[in-house]
Formats: C-alpha cells, sequence, structure tokens
C-alpha cells in the first residue's frame, strides 16, 4: 500500500550498501550523511536494536525492520553522530539490516506533505506516532511543540519526545527528537518552562535554561526526570544522567504518577507542578525545579493534568483558575500556590478525537493570550505516519446562564488559511444543498453555517452521509453529547466547521463546545454536503478555501 507514496531511491540504497560491512545482526557504519533510513514491515514481529558508540550503548527502541518489501519507511536523524562510526546490532530478522541506508533525504522526502493522507492544515509528523503535545513553550518568538513520539513505527511504541517549531502557531517545522529513551525509562509526557532566573542553575548569563519535566516510564514505576536545554530545545542534556527528582509510586502504591505539568507561580516566587497521582491532581512546589515539595491532591482526574489562571470576560479583577485532565473535563475553582480549591465542575467544552491537551507556557503578558493544543486522535489511513494535532484554540472563560464556563475557540492567525469563497443568506436547506454541490469534491475547507429548527426536532449537516453536526432539541444532543444553548429558547446553532483530509473539527455557537472526528465518508453515499432536518432554514452558509500549511 506504501509502494505508491513512499519512492525509494534503490540507487542511494546501493551505493550505501556498499560502505556498511555486515555480520550477522550488527552493522558498522561511518555516518557521512543525515539521516538512516529503516525499512519497516507491520507484519514483522518488534525486536531490539540497538546503536552503539566506541564500545557504549548511545541508543536502544524495538523496530519492525522488513525482512522481505517494506510497507514503508522510517529515519532517524544522525546529525549529532556525523563523522563518528556506530554500531547497529538488531535481535531479529538481519536481512533487514542490509537495506538499511543513509543518505540526506528521507526516504519519501519527494513527495513529503503531498502524501494522499497527508493534513492540509494540521500538524502532523514526517513519520512515525504521535499522541500527547508535551512541553508546550513560547520562547524567542517560537512557539515549540515537543510530542510523544514513536519515530521508528506508525504505532505506539519508544516512547520518545518529538519536536516541532512554529513562529505563527500554524507552519510547523519539525525538528530531530528531543528526548530519546534511556535506562531510566521511555518518555512520557511532561511540560517545559523557561528558567530565566536561573533557579535550577542550568542557565549561563543572558541564556536561561529551557527546562523540560518529563516522566520516565519502565516495567516497575513511572518517576519524574529533569532535562534542559541552552540552544532553545534544539539538544538537551538530562540531569543527574536522568534520575528521577520525584519517585512517589510507594506514596500512592500505584504506578501511574506521571504527566508533570509546570508553570512559574509569581505571587509566591516558586515553581508548581501538577502531576497525575492515581486518582487525580496532586501540587508540587520548588524552588529549583529539582527538590519538589508534595502539597496538595485534587481526585477526579486521569492523566495529563494542566491548571491555569484566567479572566473572567477578560475582567482582570475577577480571575478564576481552571483544572483539567486528559479527557478535557474541568473544574473551576482557586489556587494559593499549593491548593487547588475547587468551586464548580466538572464541566465539558470540547470532545470526540481531543485528548491530553496542554496550554502554552510563556505567552508574553502583552499577548495574554491561554493557547491550548490538544492530540487529535485520528488515525491517518494506510500513511507511514499516524495522528495528529488539532488546531491550536484560545482559551477563555465567560459568564454563562450555567455559571462561569470555558470556550475554544481556534487561535487568529488560523484565519489566515481560510478564503471566503462564497457566502448566501436565507435559504432553504435544498437550495444550500444545490449550492453546496461545487465543493463537493473539495479535501478541505471551512464552512460556516447558522440553521434553525422550526418543524424538526432534530437537524444537522451532513458530508457524504457522516454527520458532522447533529442537533437534537428534544434530548439537546449534539453529536452524542448534552448541549444547551445560552438562550433555551434559541432554535439557532451556528457551526464552524474545518474539514481537512481526514479530520472535521466543529466549533459550536463561537466556542461554547467543540468536537473533532476522523473524516470518515460513506462511499455508497452521494450526497455530498448536506443539510438534514424538516423544513429548516439556512439563515448563513458561508464556504472558504483552504490553503496547506506545508510547502
Ligand atoms: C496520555 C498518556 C500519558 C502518558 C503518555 C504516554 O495519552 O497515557 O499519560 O504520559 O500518554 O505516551
Amino acid at each position: 500500500m506504501m509502494k505508491s507514496i513512499l519512492k525509494v531511491t534503490l540507487t542511494s540504497a546501493m551505493i550505501l550498501c556498499c560502505s556498511i560491512s555486515s555480520f550477522a545482526a550488527d552493522i558498522t557504519i561511518k555516518i557521512t550523511k543525515q539521516y538512516l533510513n529503516f525499512p519497516i514491515s507491520q507484519k514483522t514481529d518488534r525486536k531490539i536494536m540497538k546503536f552503539e558508540m566506541g564500545g557504549k550503548e548511545v541508543r536502544e527502541f524495538k523496530i519492525r525492520l522488513a525482512s522481505g518489501e517494506p510497507e514503508y519507511w522510517v529515519f532517524s536523524d544522525m546529525t549529532a553522530y556525523r563523522g563518528k562510526t556506530i554500531k547497529i546490532s538488531y535481535d531479529g530478522d538481519a536481512a533487514g539490516l542490509s537495506k538499511i541506508y543513509q543518505d540526506d533525504k528521507i526516504a519519501g522526502q519527494d513527495s513529503l506533505y503531498q502524501e494522499k493522507n497527508r493534513p492540509q492544515f494540521h500538524f502532523t509528523t514526517k513519520r512515525g506516532w504521535i499522541n500527547d503535545p508535551n512541553g508546550l513553550v513560547f520562547y524567542e518568538g517560537e512557539y515549540h511543540l515537543f510530542y510523544q513520539h514513536n519515530p521508528y513505527e506508525r504505532e505506539w511504541e519508544n516512547m520518545s519526545w518529538g519536536h516541532a517549531v512554529s513562529k505563527d502557531l500554524v507552519h510547523w517545522e519539525e525538528l530531530p527528537v528531543a528526548l530519546h529513551p534511556d535506562k531510566v525509562g521511555t518518555m512520557f509526557s511532561g511540560s517545559a518552562v523557561i528558567d530565566y532566573d536561573n533557579t535550577s542553575g542550568f542557565g549561563k548569563p543572558g541564556k536561561p535554561a529551557m527546562v523540560a519535566l518529563y516522566t520516565a516510564d519502565n516495567p516497575d514505576r513511572e518517576v519524574q526526570c529533569v532535562a534542559y536545554s541552552l540552544d532553545k530545545g534544539r539538544t538537551f542534556t538530562k540531569y543527574n544522567d536522568g534520575k528521577p527528582v520525584i519517585d512517589s509510586k510507594e506514596k500512592w502504591n500505584s504506578r501511574d504518577t506521571r504527566d508533570p505539568r509546570v508553570f512559574w507561580y509569581k505571587p509566591g516566587k516558586h515553581w508548581v507542578m501538577a502531576l497525575n497521582e492515581r486518582d487525580g491532581h496532586s501540587i508540587y512546589t520548588s524552588a529549583n525545579l529539582k527538590e519538589w515539595k508534595y502539597e496538595s491532591h485534587t481526585s477526579g482526574f486521569w492523566e495529563c493534568p494542566d491548571l491555569f489562571e484566567l479572566a473572567v470576560d477578560g475582567d482582570q479583577n475577577n480571575k478564576k483558575w481552571v483544572m483539567y485532565g486528559a479527557s478535557n473535563t474541568y473544574m473551576i475553582g482557586s489556587f494559593d500556590g499549593k491548593t487547588f480549591k475547587p468551586e464548580s465542575g466538572k464541566h465539558y467544552f470540547s470532545s470526540g478525537s481531543i485528548y491530553a491537551a496542554q496550554t502554552y507556557n510563556n505567552i508574553p503578558e502583552s499577548d495574554g493570550r491561554r493557547i491550548q493544543i490538544g492530540w487529535g486522535r485520528v488515525p491517518q489511513q494506510g500513511m507511514a505516519f499516524n495522528n495528529m494535532m488539532l488546531l491550536p484554540t484560545e482559551l477563555t472563560l465567560k459568564k454563562t446562564k450555567d455559571g462561569i464556563r470555558l470556550y475554544s475557540l481556534p487561535v487568529k492567525e488560523v484565519s489566515q488559511l481560510f478564503t471566503p469563497a462564497q457566502k448566501w443568506t436565507d435559504l432553504k436547506s435544498d437550495d444550500a444543498n444545490e449550492k453546496l454541490k461545487e465543493f463537493y469534491n473539495a479535501d478541505r475547507l471551512r464552512i460556516k453555517t447558522t440553521i434553525k429548527l422550526s418543524h424538526a426536532t432534530e437537524a444537522g449537516f451532513n458530508l457524504f452521509g457522516q454527520r458532522l453536526v447533529g442537533y437534537d432539541l428534544n434530548f439537546n444532543m449534539l453529536n452524542g453529547m448534552f448541549y444547551s444553548p445560552q438562550d433555551p429558547t434559541s432554535m439557532e446553532l451556528t457551526a464552524d466547521i474545518y474539514v481537512d483530509r481526514t479530520s472535521v473539527e466543529v466549533f459550536i455557537d463561537g466556542g461554547a463546545y467543540s468536537y473533532s472526528m476522523e473524516r470518515k465518508p460513506d462511499l455508497n453515499n452521494k450526497e455530498g454536503f448536506h443539510f438534514w432536518g424538516n423544513n429548516i432554514e439556512v439563515k448563513n452558509l458561508e464556504v472558504f478555501t483552504a490553503k496547506s500549511i506545508w510547502k
């Protein structure tokens, strides 16, 4: 299946074979090019591969090396080892070893970002698997997006921190893997801060350290560790050789202690870590990012904590704290630097494919936004990469009829990608369906619409039979979740719909609720875009074409 997408340069493979001396299950290569390319087959069992340099092991991971025809190729950026000789050993079928080749291009480079199912305005990794966003931090004009990553396969394994940077939250440049697994464990989720006051001592004069706090996961336990970078996240040094700064398995009688989310607590002039431990989020504090003191615990959350303060309706004199977990369900409350006191919740503001979302640290005060990126659990069928990041959104707190609630909308930078194409008002649904015919086959676009129900209990909007919007005013269900508009007597619903090649994101009523899904057209359905529901009015309908974020 992958052959049409990944054109392997056999010539360079063969040239390189000649400079590889192959014995049984190891080969020795002098690294002269940027990448090592590996042939992969999902039909092969995972086996252990090791890189050794000067008799010392420098990397170990599991890989399904193809001994026959590869289904796809993955790569490792070897810039750090240029000029060095490494021994690669593999405890599986040695036949695949001879196919590994080095090159200044990754296999499939020429069709990179143009693959059939490559999302065009969502971040995806070049090759391999991604899950949670990690270490979201803005620093010197760059938004950093680290992420859970298996560089060697399109499925979850070998957790590492992948890395990409952007100047505008829209166009991303993927950089080499930032954190590789080590003897303490694989690199699970975490966060990153800029240590301006050099509290950790990792910085140099005029060069504050970017400090990453991550979980190292091993079969026995999950521990919290620290790494720092003095070159804007390009390379990291593991503090104390990756040994833990927090090991709380015994305290909690649980190995589920993970995903440190750290930020600077200005009023108390100390660091705060929200850490998921067993059944909720604990708070730890620190003066130097190395020694941590347990302070408190809020039950009711699983994985990937976040905790931040937001002004209600922009009122700087009325601020509340928000705590959420991996599902994005949240509590609103107060926080004194040591204890989070819930006042309301749990609530939800987004659902569907979103998981493990994190918000940015270190957004300049002059900007002041709380920007979130969520993992989009969207399978990328038949591709050498898998999953994606959802559009970055700005989170705000608003007073609503139900109390204070989180809203989320794509950040303003996203709008540069969309060009108005058509706009109509006050249409009958049949007319609207007719007008949208010219957009049936668009692989990506944005549609904004307001529908009004009168004769129907249910109405909505489909794309080739897939329900993008399905609103039931009787049970107040919107695509499977309870939703009640601000004016409960309102029969209107506004949906801002972002359709990419493999996903759909929907923002309802100015961000009061949002959801996302894999794009899954019913191949037998010929309807294209289709409003449905008895006698509904399409009060507004706007179509935007969508640019690609990839060059
Ligand atoms: C959430 C999660 C985290 C963990 C990571 C491992 O998706 O399970 O709790 O750190 O993924 O990849």
